[in-house]
């Protein structure tokens, strides 16, 4: 099979192409790695994801450059765009609409000028911040959608895109990805933030009070989800949670971590985030019965196998 992941030099798309390389896919990885909220991360990523078996990579923009060859593939997984509430504020915006909106959008025009029979099917991550905070019970896929921020925002423009493009004839997926760690998590997320601080022996930065709770979902979770939606025959349009089914409070994963480093690690409280959920809790009806999917990757586990990774990358550091 022919793969295109974009956002390959990303967190969630350098171990989404790592898969598609893995399992003998030909991949083409596509990222603009200068667009990336931490640019020096993801050249570094991209350097190392470049020369995985069977994946070639090339740099484009999806907002600006030509998009043939992205769309000439048996599936675009498109994982490329501006994450993060926190950043979308502001002059974040733009960058959101840019790399979310715009991006997606021409994404989808390039694929379905194609002909029928040689559109490809196309994986869109979606998050879970469409939603806006949950209630009692967990987000259904069909709950009303109350995006509090410009990027949940962007992000629920990008599902009515890929709807509209599925009413074309085009195989769009939307997988609502719930709060994803794990080794090369982005930096600016809050276990990448705890986990450096602690090792650095500075105090915890916390937003709010750390009673905040989200559906954390390990990335080899996440990766296995997106495979088997990128292989699955789906209703073209759907949109699908990917995120654990336990929701855990911020301050008792903070209790895990300090655990697992075994230190006592201070907190540094700062302002919660405007737009932040208080909760984010996935139903995974539809991924069980949809994909056959259900995370299996509990948070104690999770977070020790990101802790490996980030004391991996501290050593290189240290040994220069
Ligand atoms: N990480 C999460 O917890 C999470 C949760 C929900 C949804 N998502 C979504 O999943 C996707 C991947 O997230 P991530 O955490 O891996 O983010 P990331 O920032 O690590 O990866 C995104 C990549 O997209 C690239 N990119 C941005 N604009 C581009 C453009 N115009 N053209 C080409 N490449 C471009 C960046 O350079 C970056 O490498 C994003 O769409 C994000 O919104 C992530």
């Amino acid at each position: 099979m022919r793969v295109v992941v974009t956002g390959a030099a990303g967190f969630i798309g350098s171990h989404v192409v790592d898969a598609f390389s893995g399992a003998g896919h030909e991949v083409l990885a596509v990222d603009a790695p200068g667009r990336s909220l931490a640019p020096e991360v993801a050249r570094r990523t991209w350097a190392k994801v470049a020369v995985g078996p069977g994946v070639v990579a090339a740099e484009v923009d999806l907002a600006v450059d030509g998009l043939e060859a992205v769309a000439a593939a048996d599936v675009v997984v498109h994982l490329a765009g501006r994450p993060g509430v926190r950043c979308s504020w502001g002059t974040g915006k733009a960058a959101a609409r840019r790399d979310n909106v715009v991006a997606t959008r021409r994404l989808l025009a390039a694929c379905l000028e194609r002909p029928a029979r040689l559109r490809p099917k196309v994986v869109i991550a979606s998050s879970s911040s469409v939603y806006g905070s949950a209630g009692r019970r967990p987000n259904r896929e069909d709950d009303p959608l109350n995006p509090a921020s410009p990027y949940a925002a962007s992000k629920v423009e990008v599902e009515r895109l890929a709807g509209s493009a599925a009413g074309s004839g085009l195989r769009t997926v939307l997988l609502r990805y719930f709060s994803v760690y794990g080794p090369r998590q982005r930096p600016d997320m809050a276990f990448h933030r705890f986990v450096d601080a602690a090792l650095d022996g500075r105090p915890l930065p916390v937003f709010g009070d750390g009673r905040s709770s989200r559906s954390f979902t390990h990335v080899r979770d996440v990766v296995a989800a997106t495979l088997v939606a990128a292989a699955e025959d789906l209703r073209p349009g759907i949109a699908v949670n990917v995120g654990h089914h336990e929701p855990v409070a911020v301050r008792d994963a903070i209790g895990m971590l300090t655990g697992i480093l075994g230190v006592r690690a201070e907190i540094r409280r700062e302002a919660p985030v405007a737009g932040d959920a208080a909760r984010t809790w996935a139903d995974t009806g539809r991924a069980r019965e949809m994909l056959g999917w259900t995370a299996t990757t509990g948070l104690a586990d999770g977070l020790a196998d990101q802790i490996a990774w980030h004391r991996g990358v501290h050593e290189e550091v240290r040994v220069g």
